[in-house]
């Protein structure tokens, strides 16, 4: 038998009740689906630490800033089903948009601070999206605690400070990157690359932790990021859009190496936009 499929809030509501009636400590990843190996160690380590895990599949209209790319999301429910399967989720919650943008939503969910900058910069909107669907996610499942991946290390944040602000009551745990062998972080939009694209695409990665080693062993960062920006322009990417040392508790702009501290960057390789971070080793 398949993993339970739930499409409405109250059937939602209904099998948490009666988990949570029984004493169950409840997680949830939340995801757009078209699953990867990245989404299924979230599920992993929602399966090793809650007595029950809720899977969720929304593509979340409200985080795209451009429209083409919401038209070209891949929408994959059997296949995502097919690869959580064997992990023993509990239930898969895909809402019908109306369960969570119903005729008449008002409401907007800004988090001032973690979501400018970096992506925030690039991206208007997208994580007053983000912020909202999570909101709604968390506030639907009544997780005790949720799963997210640094791959987005913004996103990650930016959540910690939402459940912070709100009170809810949702403990968020961030879960390493997911790499292919030859650096890349994981992400559906890898699929999007062409051949010689997927050949270049590991140098993003590459840069990133070259860059952040040198800053660790006192090359000022000005410098380790301009070589690092070369570098991945040099490989092929045909434009970085952001490169940056960041403190890691709240993303501040940093240039110090004495706390925990991490380089973020976006970049365009042949129309595809790639994201990866990499802390400085201490
Ligand atoms: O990281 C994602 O896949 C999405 O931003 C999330 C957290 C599922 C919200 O739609």
């Amino acid at each position: 038998m398949g993993i339970p499929i739930v499409r409405t809030l109250p059937a939602l509501r209904s099998a948490v009740a009666g988990w949570k009636a029984a004493g169950q400590r409840v997680g949830v990843v939340p995801t757009m689906g078209a699953l990867h190996a990245g989404h299924l160690s979230l599920a992993r380590a929602a399966r090793a630490t809650s007595d029950r895990v809720i899977v969720t599949l929304f593509v979340n209209p409200r985080q795209f800033d451009n429209p083409d790319d919401l038209a070209a999301y891949p929408r994959t429910e059997d296949a995502d089903a097919a690869r959580l399967a064997p992990l023993g989720i509990d239930l898969l919650y895909a809402p019908d948009p109306d369960q969570i943008y119903p005729p008449g939503f008002a409401t907007t969910v800004t988090v001032a601070g973690a979501g400018e900058g970096l992506e925030g910069a690039f991206r208007p909107g997208h994580f007053d999206g983000v912020a909202t669907v999570v909101a709604k996610l968390l506030l639907q499942t009544g997780a005790d605690r949720a799963f997210f991946g640094e791959k987005d290390f913004q996103q990650l944040r930016l959540v910690q400070r939402l459940v912070r602000d709100l009170d809810i009551p949702t403990e968020i745990t961030g879960c390493a990157t997911v790499r292919e062998p030859d650096g890349l972080a994981l992400s559906s939009r890898n699929a999007r690359l062409a051949a010689a694209e997927r050949a270049v695409a590991p140098a993003l990665a590459a840069a990133l932790r070259k860059a952040a080693d040198a800053i660790a062993a006192g090359t000022p960062a000005e410098h380790a990021v301009a070589t690092a920006r070369a570098g991945i322009l040099a490989a092929g990417f045909d434009a970085v859009e952001y490169l940056e040392l960041r403190r890691d508790a709240d993303l501040a702009p940093t240039a110090r190496t004495d706390e925990p501290a991490r380089l973020l960057a976006a970049a365009w390789l042949g129309g595809v936009r790639l994201i990866d971070n990499m802390p400085l080793r201490r």
